[in-house]
């Protein structure tokens, strides 16, 4: 494994992390989630992504356990908050109440005194920033969270969060956790940009766009048993992605270019967006193990500008580079 520093913070985190969205307390049995973990514990990965929403709390809890015994500062825990929780119109969005009460929540669930990352998991529009920014800075300096962050916020949002917390002497953000892949590149105009000059690291979700990325759905075919696509919490979200059948034929002719670098389709995906340098770690996610040894392995590898044209020349206009596709509900959910 390799190692970065999370935007412009002290902390390191791996290269690649270990991310269980839609897997752990929903699409797989809790055997199958724990030899995921130990998988990535054996690949060197260090660094651990989830949220309070993923499987209503069951993903932290899940995690909490399969990582129980190793060493908690050898380790380092992000979770986030926002999507709602529960019932309560206060079970949700970026309020100082939500967030206190989240962080509790989140720490007893998976069995930590603290969280290495703590992040906004959209931007609240119904929420004034100041108040978001003092209660993260609250739980910095009680020692519960050690950095804040955001996920799919806007550069716009990014810089004004960065000024607030500036004037008012609150701990500064430290990462952003947007959507990235080959097939989907909108922050590198903006968001980007925005982090560099703020010293902001990106924690990609996704590099393998939920799978198709590894070429195993074929264009005009049923989706491979046992695939995401066939679950049923994952398939709505990857389909967005499935209705393209020219995307997913493009995809198709990403193999050529995998095998002549010596690599898996899954892992030359996951080295494509390590090649950006302000993306601090790839989040992968897995259902099994091997897949988990397989994308590990695209730490450290690095991608000459040719096989980089060539990879841009494939997939053409299936790409996605708009920078208004990121983007937060307008009313809290
Ligand atoms: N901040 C946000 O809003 C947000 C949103 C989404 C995700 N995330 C974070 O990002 C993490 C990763 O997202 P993701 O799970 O979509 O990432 P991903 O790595 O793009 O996709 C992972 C899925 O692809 C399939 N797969 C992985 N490796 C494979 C291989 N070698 N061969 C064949 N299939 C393979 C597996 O699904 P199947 O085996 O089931 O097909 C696996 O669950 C999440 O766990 C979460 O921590 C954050």
């Amino acid at each position: 494994m390799e190692f970065r520093h999370l935007g412009r913070s002290g902390l390191v985190v791996s290269e690649i992390s270990y991310g269980n969205w839609i897997t752990h307390g929903s699409q797989v049995e809790e055997e199958a989630a724990v030899a995921c973990v130990r998988a990535a514990l054996d690949e060197g990965i260090t660094t651990f992504d989830t949220a309070d929403v993923y499987a209503q709390g069951r993903a932290e809890e899940v995690l909490g356990r399969a990582l129980r015994g190793e060493r908690r500062d050898g380790l380092e825990i992000f979770s986030k908050v926002y999507w709602p929780v529960g019932p309560g119109r206060n079970d949700r969005g970026l309020s100082r109440k939500h967030i206190i009460r989240g962080v509790e929540e989140s720490l007893r669930r998976l069995g930590t005194d603290y969280l290495d990352l703590y992040q906004a998991h959209r931007f609240d529009y119904a929420t004034p920033l100041e108040e978001t920014l003092r209660a993260f800075d609250d739980l910095v300096r009680q020692g519960k969270v050690l950095y804040v962050g955001v996920s799919e916020w806007r550069a716009e949002e990014i810089e004004q969060a960065v000024r607030i917390a500036d004037e008012l002497g609150l701990d500064r953000i430290v990462s952003s956790q947007p959507q990235y892949n080959m097939l989907w590149r909108v922050i590198e105009p903006e968001v980007v940009p925005a982090s560099e000059r703020a010293g902001i690291g990106q924690i990609v979700w996704s590099p393998i766009a939920q799978g198709l990325l590894t070429g195993k759905y074929l264009p005009g075919q049923a989706p491979p048993a046992g695939s995401r696509a066939t679950d049923q919490s994952g398939r709505d979200t990857i389909s967005r992605f499935l209705e393209d059948e020219e995307t997913v034929r493009r995809v198709q002719d990403l193999r050529p270019l995998a095998k002549e670098a010596g690599l898996t389709m899954a892992q030359l995906a996951v080295a494509w967006v390590l090649q950006n340098e302000n993306v601090s770690s790839a989040i992968i996610g897995a259902s099994r193990p091997e897949q988990v040894r397989d994308n590990a392995k695209a730490a450290g590898v690095k991608l000459d500008a040719d096989l980089l044209r060539r990879i841009d020349e494939v997939l053409g206009d299936s790409v996605r580079r708009d920078p208004a596709l990121t983007a937060s509900p307008a009313r809290r959910p």
